[in-house]
This record gives C-alpha cells, sequence and structure tokens, in this order.
C-alpha cells in the first residue's frame, strides 16, 4: 500500500467550542467558528505496512510511546475499520509552527492525520467525512480541513457533527497577530478544562444558550466582511468562555497578568480609533484580530508595553491538502 502525506493547518476559533455533549465521539455542546492560518501547519506521512507488529508514531523526527498516543492509534482504529485493514501503520509528522509561538495545536495535526490515513488506507473521503474522522481525534481538528472560515455544526451525533466551509478563499484584509507571552501558568489541556467546567460551573447552561445565539450575527458579519464586528463578537466570546473557567470548581485561568497587559493595551488601541479585538485560547496567548496594515502600529505598542513577547502576523490559510508519498 502506498504512503500519503497531508499538510493541514492550524485554526483558531473566533467562536469557541468549550465543553462535549459526548465524550467518546466528541460532540460539542455549542456550534463554533473559526479562521485557518496560512502560517502555521502540520506535515504527516502515513503508510500501512504487512511487517510492523504495532503502529510507530514519530513527531518532529522523535519516536513517540504507545501511552502518549492513545488519540492518534484511535483515529488510525477508526481508519482501519472503515477500510477493513488490520496493518499497522508508520505516521511520521512536523510540526511547523515557529518554536516560540506557543500555538501547537491538535486541530493541524489531527486534520493532517485523518487526511493522510484514510487515503493511505485506500479510502476517498468526502470534506465532511474527513471533518467527522478528524473531529474524533480532536474537536478543533473538524475545522482545519477548510481554509480560511470554517463552521462546526454542533449537530447532535456522529453523522451530524461536522465543519463546512463558510468561505475558503478570504480576500478580504483580515489577519490574527498572535502575541506570545512567555509567562507560562499551570498547565491544563483543553480536553480537561473543558471537562472541569462542564462538570462544576453552574452557569454553563446560560453560557451555551448565549454562544449559539452568537453564531448568527458571527456568519453575517463574516458575510459583510466587516472585521469590527467579527472581532466584538469574538472577543465577547473568548472572554465569556474564560470566565467560565473562573466559575468552575476548582476556579482556573489560563491567563497571566501579561495577557491582561495585552488585552487592555488593545482596548486602549481601540479608543484610539483602530479595528482590534482579542481572541484567546487554552493558553496566555492572545491573538489580535486586526488589519493587515496595522501590523507595525500594534506592534510597536506592544513592543513597548511588553518587550519580552514574541509576534506573529498570521493570514488566512488553506485547507487540506493531500500528495501521494
Ligand atoms: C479553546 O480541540 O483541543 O482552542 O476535542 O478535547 O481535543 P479536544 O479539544 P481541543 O479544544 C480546543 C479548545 C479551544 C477552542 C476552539 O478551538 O474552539
Amino acid at each position: 500500500m502506498s504512503a500519503y502525506t497531508a499538510r493541514a493547518h492550524t485554526n483558531i476559533a473566533l467562536l469557541k467550542y468549550w465543553g462535549k455533549a459526548d465524550q467518546n465521539l466528541i460532540i460539542p455542546t455549542t456550534s463554533s467558528v473559526s479562521l485557518t492560518l496560512n502560517e502555521f501547519y502540520t506535515d504527516t506521512t502515513v503508510e500501512f505496512l504487512d511487517n510492523l507488529a504495532a503502529d510507530e508514531i514519530y513527531l518532529d523526527g522523535a519516536f513517540l510511546t504507545q501511552t502518549s498516543t492513545k488519540k492518534v492509534q484511535h483515529l488510525l482504529d477508526l481508519v482501519r475499520q472503515m477500510a477493513g485493514l488490520t496493518n499497522s501503520a508508520r505516521v511520521t509528522s512536523y510540526n511547523h509552527v515557529p518554536t516560540s509561538a506557543g500555538l501547537a495545536s491538535s486541530a493541524s495535526a489531527f486534520a493532517a492525520l485523518a487526511g493522510a490515513a484514510s487515503k493511505a488506507a485506500g479510502l476517498s473521503l468526502s470534506p465532511i467525512e474527513l471533518s467527522r474522522l478528524a473531529r474524533q481525534g480532536s474537536g478543533s481538528a473538524s475545522r482545519s480541513i477548510y481554509g480560511g472560515f470554517a463552521i462546526w455544526e454542533r449537530g447532535y451525533d456522529d453523522l451530524s457533527s461536522y465543519a463546512r466551509s463558510i468561505n475558503e478563499e478570504v480576500s478580504w484584509p483580515i489577519q490574527l497577530l498572535t502575541v506570545i507571552i512567555n509567562d507560562q501558568p499551570k498547565k491544563i489541556n483543553s480536553s480537561n478544562g473543558m471537562q472541569n467546567v462542564v462538570a462544576t460551573d453552574p452557569f454553563y447552561q446560560s453560557w451555551v444558550a448565549h454562544a449559539n445565539i452568537q453564531v448568527n450575527p458571527m456568519l453575517e458579519a463574516i458575510e459583510r466582511h466587516d472585521l469590527a464586528a467579527i472581532g466584538a463578537i469574538a472577543e465577547a466570546n473568548a472572554l465569556q468562555m474564560h470566565a467560565q473557567n473562573m466559575m468552575a470548581s476548582p476556579a482556573f485561568t489560563y491567563l497571566t497578568d501579561e495577557s491582561w497587559q495585552i488585552i487592555s493595551l488593545v482596548q486602549n488601541l481601540r479608543k484610539e480609533g483602530l479595528i482590534a479585538y482579542v481572541t484567546m485560547d487554552a493558553g496566555p496567548n492572545v491573538k489580535i484580530i486586526s488589519k493587515p496594515s496595522d501590523t507595525t502600529i500594534i506592534t510597536e505598542a506592544i513592543q513597548a508595553s511588553l518587550p519580552t513577547a514574541t509576534i506573529t502576523a498570521a493570514t488566512p490559510g488553506p485547507g487540506l491538502y493531500i500528495t501521494k508519498g
């Protein structure tokens, strides 16, 4: 059987996925909306072999042990089931994320794995089928099948929960300026963080209800190319998600003093007339939704306030791309 290589780009949620209705199938409690980024991606090669005793997984040249790759093996098992295969696979993956970016996301990793593994197993899956498969590795990966803006429709079971494209080719000016904060708090991975919130936050159902109300205004803002409206809805949604973490028991937060320093700096830039809004994920880094032409002014303001931050401008990127070999 032939080897196949897939490239998938990471995506950042403008409306967040933060909680599962089904842990095993990874069905979310809300729909989420994302922008795929050009600058950060994963290349993964998969080959099913006759003479391998077990799956062999390499990340950035290093061999990974079986215990650290349970989710990868789960996705490979799903592919084997679909293709009627029993062979083990060799998986070689490279993350192309600037080393300091702190964005190493499971989104690009599982989207690339779904693409390469399904092709290597002889399957020809549609984008929706690929999205459902990637979803079962990591929820956010369901959206990285597509370029540009995508929506992961919450759905209610394996068949109905998948992402679809909103707008693959984004030819108007929008960027996410990623600000890497050095001061790292204790790590709580996103799966555990969201599970704590769903289980213990007394306000969680209100968050779900409100997040669902944000979907249509976000889709309309994307359709109008309305950067200020996209930013305002995304910032509110992100702050509301992070507020849920503070309502969990025990309360926790991903945001550090430096995160808040950047958040208030961006709010001040808005008072000066700039279109700039923030979004944050399961870590302290802040992404600034802004116009590419404002990069210099925003970068200079950040450097003056927090000289240790690393800043990368990320622009809309393409969908999954699979090649033989
Ligand atoms: C805050 O997709 O990493 O980035 O499905 O458990 O693997 P699992 O979670 P994951 O969660 C991403 C959470 C987020 C928001 C988002 O990307 O929508």
